[in-house]
């Protein structure tokens, strides 16, 4: 999967992109991110992307020609699947969303910076924009660097059988993964559930899927059916 992300502050990404899984699914060839800045592709001795509103109001507001540019460049070198832009008046994301952006073979993320993006450029190339919630961020780098994660675990082959995504939370009916414990079986006086350290397979497994469920009726406030 290839996914190119456009921002006026790229190196952000940088440092998050560079490690852990995200940099191993690169690694192994089975993901591919390419930053692209929007002053490579603003004009003048200033390269300025961004501008005053029209209309007055505070803040900057991207300018269409830096991202035009580098959409029309990105657009007439390969198919894009989707071309999101990362706003926080966008559809909500979520796992649903993850799982659909995993199977693409090229995604464009667009970032907002400052105040916003000139509406054109929604209007001619934005085919999704999605939100990580409802909270207003300085830009759409971390908001993308959250879809970006999301969504490259999610690609066959990036995560080992032992950290397999298909018992992640959200990925089960129940919704939510169980607790989990790991070695010492008694710490500070905290024992582990005595459930798990028996290790009949059978049991565990119903255990895990009452807590999950358990959890997630406390945490989303779901009522039980009767
Ligand atoms: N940019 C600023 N806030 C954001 C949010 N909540 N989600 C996505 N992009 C954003």
């Amino acid at each position: 999967m290839r996914i190119d992300v456009i921002s006026a502050v790229p190196k952000i990404l940088i440092s998050p992109l560079g490690e852990s899984i995200i940099k191993r699914a690169q690694n192994k060839g089975l993901a591919e991110i390419h930053l692209h800045d929007l002053k490579d592709y603003a004009a003048g001795k200033y390269r300025h992307v961004d501008d005053k509103p029209f209309g007055g109001g505070a803040g900057m507001v991207l300018k269409p020609e830096p991202v035009f540019k580098c959409l029309d460049k990105l657009l007439f070198e390969r198919r894009y699947d989707e071309v999101i832009y990362l706003t926080p008046q966008g559809t909500k994301f979520n796992q649903r969303k993850a799982n659909r952006l995993s199977m693409m073979k090229n995604i464009i993320l667009l970032c907002g910076h400052y105040k916003g993006l000139d509406q054109r450029v929604i209007d001619k190339y934005v085919t999704h924009e999605v939100s990580i919630g409802d909270y207003v961020l300085t830009g759409g780098e971390t908001a993308a660097m959250v879809v970006i994660d999301a969504v490259i675990r999610l690609i066959p082959g990036v995560l080992g059988d032992s950290e397999s995504a298909l018992t992640d939370s959200f990925q089960t009916e129940a919704g939510f993964d169980a607790p989990v414990y790991t070695r010492p079986a008694v710490y500070e006086g905290m024992e582990v559930p005595k459930v798990l350290v028996n290790g009949n397979h059978k049991d565990i497994e119903k255990w895990r899927a009452e807590e999950g469920t358990k959890k997630y009726r406390r945490v989303k406030r779901v009522k039980r059916k009767t």
